[in-house]
């Protein structure tokens, strides 16, 4: 059977950009970049995103586009024979499925948010009464089942529809209207009075901040943020490049998904801190940011009703199109591995996502005395440490290796597959670079973030 491909380069850039651009950007960025102090964490950052998020972006792509299959079979196609590499498929898979377990929850809260902002629930509601709501819906676990299994259920039918009929076209037309929101509600949020104060917090870099919050604390959650958004380590990404063709280098269109996904985050940014500042909410309180505090903002604005609901809807948009990404992953491995057909690797598939997603929902009540890690954490805690502290940082070092060893796809091969095209291409002195310095930052962030997970108060 010929492989699908995308009807264009634009339905590329933008799928993969939509797999990049996801609750990272829209809803992590912010509440970290909050708790770390603002501009001095943005710019390390971006820091890493250039030195290592591009790199191995591009070892992704490459094995996709020269294999021809998702990360099920991937590291079969490619390997020396008697080799092992292709064991590295299961935690790729198992990671596609664990983002999942926690993030169609999160997905499901932006949903609802969606509603209930359109539905005026927050209007009236001082900062107690919205923070209240929130730990209510904590406490509702048929409420976020229900919005979990919507979320799962249309991604998997949107996917479900084929890769140019369903995925691109979907996610381009949601691509394009977010991008679009969200310059507005920048120029919405800038043009606030008091918004000055939140602009110096996220553009000025004060590097006492980060002396404050621990250099290493603020290094590794940079690091960590910049794997995460980027979508590499697992093969998520990588699948992308199977749908290619080689008119393009690679380099050249990884650099440019990089910038739209950073662009992304550091509006979304541009939204939330003038935002903060203009109404006097603290940007480090965490997780919650989001469904805490911008009902409040939302609150105190003329028209904050049809923004507030406007907000939420691209943050479901930007939710969305990742997890659609990661399901034509889920769909793919499936039909990789077993043959199966597309709709029966849909059916089983939602079945299968729906019980895995469980645990997390259940997480914040009936199961709340389970505080894996630290006391006060919850299943999801859990579920984002597997991912983003091991298996994201060990699979990128597995890409990197497998593109630049001799006993793996090799130097050679990759940057043949890589440079194949017009473009920016991966030049031969990067070799060195590639083959043991970044192998090694990417080890030293990993047991970085063990130590400072258990032995660093
Ligand atoms: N990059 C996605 C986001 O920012 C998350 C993601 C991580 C997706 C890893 C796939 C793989 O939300």
């Amino acid at each position: 059977m010929k492989r699908e491909k995308f009807s264009s380069r634009l339905g590329f850039i933008l799928i993969s950009a939509g797999c990049a651009i996801g609750l990272g950007n829209v809803w992590r960025f912010p509440y970290i970049t909050g708790q770390y102090g603002g501009a001095a964490f943005v710019l390390i950052y971006l820091f890493f995103l250039a030195i290592l998020g591009i790199p191995i972006l591009v070892c992704e792509f490459a094995v996709g586009r020269s294999s021809q299959v998702s990360a099920a079979l991937s590291f079969d196609r490619l390997e020396p024979k008697g080799t092992k590499w292709h064991w590295f498929k299961w935690a790729a898979m198992g990671g596609n499925y664990m983002l999942m377990m926690f993030y169609t929850t999160i997905a499901g809260w932006m949903l609802l948010y969606f509603f209930k902002m359109g539905m005026g629930h927050f209007e009236g509601m001082d900062t107690n009464q919205v923070a209240e709501s929130f730990s209510q819906l904590q406490q509702q676990p048929v409420l976020m089942t229900v919005f979990m299994v919507v979320i799962v259920v249309a991604c998997f039918g949107i996917c479900g529809m084929g890769l140019q009929k369903g995925v691109e076209k979907i996610t381009k037309g949601m691509m394009l209207s977010l991008l679009i929101l969200m310059i507005v509600l920048a120029i919405k949020a800038i043009s606030l009075p008091g918004a000055q104060e939140g602009l110096k917090f996220y553009l000025l870099p004060d590097f006492g901040k980060v002396k404050e919050a621990g250099i290493a604390k603020v290094v590794f959650a940079a690091l960590g943020q910049s794997f995460f958004t980027l979508s590499i380590g697992i093969g998520a990404i990588a699948i992308f490049g199977s749908y290619i063709d080689k008119k393009r280098r690679l380099a050249g269109e990884a650099i440019w998904i990089s910038i739209l996904d950073t662009s992304v985050a550091l509006v979304a940014g541009l939204i939330i801190f003038p935002s903060c500042f203009a109404f006097g909410v603290d940007p480090g309180t965490g997780p919650q940011l989001v469904f805490v505090t911008l009902p409040n903002v939302f609150n105190s604005m003329g028209g904050g009703r049809f923004w507030g609901a406007l907000f939420f809807l691209f943050m479901t948009f930007a939710a969305v199109s990742t997890v659609i990404a990661v399901f034509q992953n889920i769909i793919s491995f499936a039909m990789d591995l077993t043959g199966c057909s597309r709709k029966k690797a849909v059916l089983v598939n939602i079945v299968v996502v729906i019980l895995l997603s469980m645990p997390c929902v259940l997480g914040f009540n009936v199961l709340s005395g389970f505080q894996p890690l630290k006391p006060g954490n919850t299943i999801l805690d859990l579920e984002d440490f597997i991912l983003s502290n091991n298996l994201l940082p060990l699979g990128s070092m597995v890409y990197l290796m497998f593109c630049t060893s001799k006993k793996g796809w090799g130097w050679k091969n990759f940057v043949t597959e890589a440079n194949t095209g017009k473009g920016i291409g991966i030049s031969n002195k990067l070799r060195f670079y590639m083959s043991y310095i970044l192998p090694i930052i990417v080890f030293v962030i990993f047991i970085w973030g063990y130590y400072e997970m258990f032995f660093m108060k």
